[in-house]
């Protein structure tokens, strides 16, 4: 399968890495918007084309699934551009800058019948299931309440800190433990509270989200660029609970009782990154002619989209093309 990358930035690179390990995969294309930066990440990074254009990249028939890698401002019409060209489309997240525009482009992409997913990657990582696994065996008990934080120093990075960008620590950072309480309610929050500290250039830099399900369970999730945190996530169960060591990328799960006592601990798969599950799942979907991934269904990108809405909402944080 011949990947196409739109933006050659930080996170193309590490998806190219990523399928350079990958049998049946190759770096088949970069576009940049500049003919030179697409050159020099071809000659690094060892693609067979480089574009000077998005559009380009799109319009070339080898091309089987473009990789969007650009900030979430862009996606709408990084999107658009696939969709006039036919192009199947893996988006990195956030998906959109809101959820109306997330809802308008998923509706035209069902109506022309082509395939769109999220790289929203932890959805595709086979740590999922054991967390599943786990929780459907009821070793915990029933769970009521969960928590999990994203957070790095990423005081001065451009692209975050800038509002036309959608920049702010929510959509970059804070879907992850967001996503994380998400899996395992596998419902949308009948409540949400939300809180954040503003950054000068007027972006969420600091954001704690607390949810609640319908049966009052609850989800706390926190998210800041003004330094680390451990990145853990924990289940907690009326009868135990789970940790998970690195909610963005699980490396271990560890199950204490009511004791907390170490009852089990699990190891995940061995992997390239873990990006390659979200490749894997976009070619098994092509070849059954799927339009949308099971794993992260169109209405699960928009629910989370809206979710992150009214979180912005009660933050008071509106981007540029809102207004
Ligand atoms: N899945 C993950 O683990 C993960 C990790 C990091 C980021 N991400 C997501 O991936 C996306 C890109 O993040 P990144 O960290 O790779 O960003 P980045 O390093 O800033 O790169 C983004 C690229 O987008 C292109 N671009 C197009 N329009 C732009 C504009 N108006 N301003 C700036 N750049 C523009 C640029 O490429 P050209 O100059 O070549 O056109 C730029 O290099 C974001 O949506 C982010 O949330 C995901």
């Amino acid at each position: 399968m011949k990947i196409g990358m739109i933006g050659a930035g930080g996170i193309a690179i590490k998806l190219a890495d990523t399928i350079r390990e990958m049998e049946g995969f190759e770096n088949y294309a970069i576009a940049s918007r500049t003919l030179e930066k697409a050159e020099a990440f071809k000659q690094t990074h060892a693609f067979m084309k480089a574009y000077g254009s998005y559009e380009e990249l799109c319009q070339d028939p080898a091309v089987d699934l473009v990789y969007i890698a650009t900030p979430h401002s862009e996606h709408l019409k990084n999107m658009e551009l696939c969709l006039k060209y036919h192009k199947p489309v893996l988006c990195e997240k956030a998906f959109t800058g809101n959820a109306k525009q997330a809802k308008d482009i998923l509706a035209r992409f069902e109506a022309a019948h082509l395939f769109v997913t999220e790289a929203m990657w932890t959805r595709y990582l086979p740590s999922r299931k054991i967390l599943n696994d786990l929780l459907a065996s009821g070793v915990i008990g029933k769970p009521y309440l969960v928590d999990a934080n994203l957070c790095y120093p990423n005081k001065a990075h451009v692209r975050l800190n800038d509002p036309s960008l959608c920049g702010g620590a929510l959509l970059d950072m804070g879907i992850y433990p967001l996503t994380f309480g998400l899996m395992v309610y596998e419902e949308l929050p009948s409540q949400i509270y939300a809180q954040c500290k503003k950054s000068e250039t007027g972006v969420d830099e600091a954001t704690v989200g607390i949810l609640t399900f319908r049966e009052g369970q609850q989800a706390i999730a926190f998210t800041s660029m003004l330094g680390p945190a451990d990145r853990n996530g924990h289940i907690y169960g009326d009868q135990g609970y789970i940790e998970v060591i690195n909610c963005n990328n699980p490396e271990r799960i560890d199950v204490y009782n009511a004791n907390h006592e170490l009852i089990r601990s699990l190891g995940v798969p061995s992997q390239i990154s873990g990006y390659e599950y979200e490749i894997l799942e976009c070619a098994r979907c092509l070849k059954e002619g799927l339009i949308e991934s099971p794993v992260i269904p169109h209405k699960t990108t928009i629910d989370v989209m809206s979710i992150m809405d009214r979180m912005r909402q009660q933050m008071g944080i509106i981007y540029p093309f809102e207004r």
